[in-house]
């Protein structure tokens, strides 16, 4: 479909009056006129112009389901059983005591930072104590709560379809990211994922992580990192930003030539306190939404 062919009906608008899934009442939008401009931007471009560049944890993968709470690839691997109780015990006091830090809509990004290389810094070494084995993994995340969410099949196959390049940018565990795509049948060729990857020692067992540390708010150093990735897809100059977190939205500071960008925010948690924050800077932003619905529908009409 052309944008042409949409200005023929006379208003752009036509594009988000013809999608349904806007219609739910999770949708929230600051300036409707402007995602629809977007959108349009991102029709004419079509496939050979698009690129998605998505966080993972609570993006992709689901925050909860009936009210219960599903994990994060850390929590995968907190809830193993290859960790002691008194190592389970230790990690969730450190959830506790910083994730309402990453979502204290009181502190700016900048005021959290340190606090998130803590929280990294303590958890990552509490899991090398425990000298994980490589060769476990696939087995604990088998047995995970690890849910994507609703439509991520549709998401990702249409994507591998139409040769759409797709940018898995997460501050989790890269390993337990790529088995969970891998056993969901989802890690198509077209996907390349930047995380924390871990490093074993040649019997297998974890000694440290590889390269930079991401965390939820230095993705701006991880996005500028990747030059090299982003130049390999430089004629995709029209993005689609996918996050649950303000930190998200510097993922695509590594692209040098966007002409559309489409930011859409998922809002999960203290939804009254950050809704107003996350209307100023996703362009969509889709509250206690478990599906990939609207940025299926888009994606329908793009490709
Ligand atoms: P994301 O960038 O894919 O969203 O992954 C980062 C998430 O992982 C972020 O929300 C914080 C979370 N996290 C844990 O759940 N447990 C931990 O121990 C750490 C360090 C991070
Ligand atoms: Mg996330």
């Amino acid at each position: 479909m052309s944008c042409v062919f949409l200005l023929g009906h006379s208003s752009t608008e036509r594009v988000l009056l013809n999608m349904p899934q806007f219609e739910k009442a999770t949708v929230h939008m600051k300036d409707p006129e402007r995602v629809e401009q977007i959108i349009c931007g991102l029709i004419k471009g079509g496939a050979s112009k698009l690129q998605i560049i998505t966080d993972f944890d609570m993006t992709l993968s689901k925050f909860a389901v009936g009210g219960k709470r599903c994990p994060t690839c850390h929590n995968i691997i907190d809830n193993c059983k290859l960790v002691t109780e008194e190592c389970r015990a230790k990690l969730l006091q450190l959830k506790n005591k910083y994730y309402p830090i990453e979502i204290d809509p009181h502190l700016t990004m900048e005021e959290k930072y340190p606090f998130m290389v803590e929280w990294y810094f303590k958890s990552h070494t509490l899991l090398v104590e425990q000298r994980l084995e490589r060769d476990k993994l696939a087995e604990v995340v088998r047995e995970s709560d690890a849910a994507l969410r609703e439509g991520y099949e549709q998401f990702f196959d249409r994507l591998q379809q139409h040769d759409v390049p797709v940018f898995i940018f997460s501050a989790g565990l890269g390993d337990v990211l790529e088995e969970i795509i891998r056993q969901a049948g989802v890690y198509h060729p077209n996907v390349k994922v930047v995380s924390n990857f871990m490093d074993f020692d040649e019997n297998g067992v974890l000694k440290g992580f590889k390269g930079e540390l991401i965390h939820v708010y230095n993705k701006q150093d991880g996005a500028l990192r990747n030059t090299e990735y982003f130049k390999q897809v430089k004629e995709s100059c029209n993005i689609v930003l996918m996050g649950d977190s303000l930190g998200d939205l510097s993922m695509a500071d590594g692209v040098s030539n966007v002409e559309n960008i489409l930011k859409i925010g998922f809002l999960n948690d203290k939804v009254e306190e950050r809704l107003d924050k996350y209307l100023d800077s996703y362009d969509i932003v889709l509250v206690k939404d478990e599906t990939l619905e609207v940025p299926n529908a888009i994606l329908q009409k793009v490709l």
